[in-house]
């Protein structure tokens, strides 16, 4: 009986890990968290998918990339983002599970394509860019989400994601390399 427990729990641990997208490339960069909101998931993923197609004039913060959508329902979101100068495609996937009328659990990861170790956070942005709030300084489609993030294998996730952070970041560090 025990043993049954420990394997379902293993199965469930395992299935709600399971976001990431994969990638051809043996060594990659990427980025897997959770992000737990206090809103529906149905706000939630309206307001993803409003980013990814640029209503209301949401433009990426970080760089200006371009997000393409491959697939949604109410409890996956799929798809890819092209960096601003084109050279590089990130694969992401969000798995949305509803908690309550206002509270929304999401596994997220996002995962390079191509032989890469350090990425400079830019898996996290392309994750965290679809849902931060004017309080981060960050463009909405319309509505203001609430959320925390937990991460499981996100090596980097600095706050770099909007150009005023990026600015304020490099002259911390030349300041601190003073
Ligand atoms: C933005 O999210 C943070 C938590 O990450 C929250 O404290 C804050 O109230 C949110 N801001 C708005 C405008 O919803």
């Amino acid at each position: 009986m025990k043993f049954t427990t420990a394997l379902a729990t293993t199965a469930l641990a395992a299935g709600t890990a399971s976001a990431c997208p994969g990638s051809s490339s043996w060594i990659h960069a990427k980025c897997e968290m959770k992000v737990t909101f206090s809103n529906s998931c149905g706000d939630v993923v309206a307001e993803m998918q409003a980013r990814a197609a640029g209503e209301n004039g949401w433009a990426d913060p970080h760089n200006g990339g371009t997000y393409t959508l491959s697939s949604t329902s109410s409890n996956d979101l799929e798809g890819q983002r092209t960096t601003g100068d084109g050279k590089y495609t990130d694969k992401f996937d969000f798995n949305f599970e509803s908690t309550g009328d206002s509270s929304c659990e999401v596994v997220a990861c996002s995962e390079s394509q191509v032989n890469s170790v350090i990425d400079y956070s830019t898996n996290y942005c392309n994750l965290h860019s679809l849902y931060c709030n004017s309080s981060d300084g960050c463009p909405t489609a319309g509505t203001d989400l609430t959320y925390s993030e937990s991460y499981s294998s996100c090596s980097q996730h600095d706050d770099v994601c909007v150009a005023a952070d990026q600015v304020a970041s490099m002259l911390r560090g030349a300041v601190s390399s003073i």
